[in-house]
């Protein structure tokens, strides 16, 4: 069963007199991996700050595995890792030798642990090598190396994929799918742009302003609760046909690629259809499919990529 690993209860940040986080609320579970997506300047740092305890919350408690960050600072953060800025690593030493020189640092690491963090993220090859000769993604695997070695609960990583190739980025859904099953990590990755972080993570949670705005697993690909549809259609002409979906059936559609595209529920689809035909506008085609996670994100957001 789900055991919760990390719990936001009503998080807040005010900065000044400006209220940055507005009062987050959601459980990360063991063995599953959250995405944290959210446009520039919506608060995902900020947050994963208050959950690691880098600044004050203002409101509310961050608990992992029950205990508050506020009053429970040692036990709490005891079972966190986290890359939150850029991981401090020395490039004139090997990448065995960085995992060493911080391991020195935690009580109780051993041996066996760094050879497994090491193998957690597969480095085993460059691991005797100088980190400075490491490629960018090869880099934040040994971030994360670094961040597993006390075998915490919950693995915190803010925007991982962020200047990586899609090589880079595929290697890095790998190993964090794995230590994800592997380790029961609960691992929560932010990031600004869906497309990078989807494919390995088992929910998303979108902020938008501070506020979370939708959370949603991945593989249903939409509540069940909601009968919408994305429906396309080839019509001819267009400008007319979109003035009369919003002037008799309410709906704002737009156009792309010549195709007039707009959400409603199948049920609908023989009457918007009628009153196009009724009124000269001819139908060419009519495609019928899931609204995917992207186009929600692109509903909640306003924009597709966000930069
Ligand atoms: N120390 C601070 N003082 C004042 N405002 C701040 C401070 N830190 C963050 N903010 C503001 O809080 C908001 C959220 O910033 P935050 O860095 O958490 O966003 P983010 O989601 O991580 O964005 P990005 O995708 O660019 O990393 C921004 O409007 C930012 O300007
Ligand atoms: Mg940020």
């Amino acid at each position: 069963m789900s055991e919760p690993a990390m719990e936001l209860i009503d998080v807040k940040k005010t900065i000044g007199r400006k209220e940055i986080i507005k009062g987050l609320s959601f459980t990360i579970n063991k063995g599953e991996v959250f995405g944290f997506i959210g446009p520039n300047g919506a608060g995902k740092t900020t947050t994963i700050r208050m959950m690691v305890g880098l600044i004050k919350i203002s409101q509310g408690d961050v608990k992992i595995l029950g205990n508050s960050i506020k009053s429970n600072f040692k036990e709490a953060i005891r079972e966190v890792g986290a890359i939150v800025e850029n991981p401090e690593m020395y490039p004139f030493m090997t990448g065995m030798q960085n995992l060493e020189h911080y391991a020195r640092m935690i009580p109780g690491i051993t041996r066996e642990r760094i050879q497994e963090v090491i193998q957690l993220v597969g480095l085993e090859k460059p691991i005797k090598e100088k980190v400075g000769r490491y490629s960018l993604g090869m880099r934040q695997r040994l971030g994360i190396a670094q961040a597993l070695l006390h075998s915490p609960s919950v693995l915190i990583l803010d925007e991982p994929t962020n200047g990586l190739d899609p090589a880079g980025i595929k290697e890095i859904r790998q190993y964090i799918r794995r230590l994800a099953s592997e380790e029961n990590v609960a691992v929560i990755i932010s990031s600004h742009l869906l497309s990078e972080i989807e494919l390995m993570c088992d929910r998303i949670g979108i902020i938008k302003n501070g506020e979370l705005v939708a959370i949603q697993s991945v593989h249903e690909s939409t509540d069940a609760t909601s009968k919408q549809i994305k429906i396309q259609m080839e019509v001819n002409p267009i400008a007319k046909a979109i003035e009369l979906l919003q002037s008799q059936h309410d709906i704002i559609a737009e156009t792309t690629d010549h195709l007039l595209t707009f959400q409603s529920e199948k049920e609908s689809i023989p009457a918007i259809i009628k009153s196009l035909v009724n009124q000269d506008v001819a139908v060419y085609q009519v495609t019928a499919s899931k609204v995917s996670l992207e186009d929600k994100f692109f509903d909640l957001i306003g924009e597709n990529t966000i930069e």
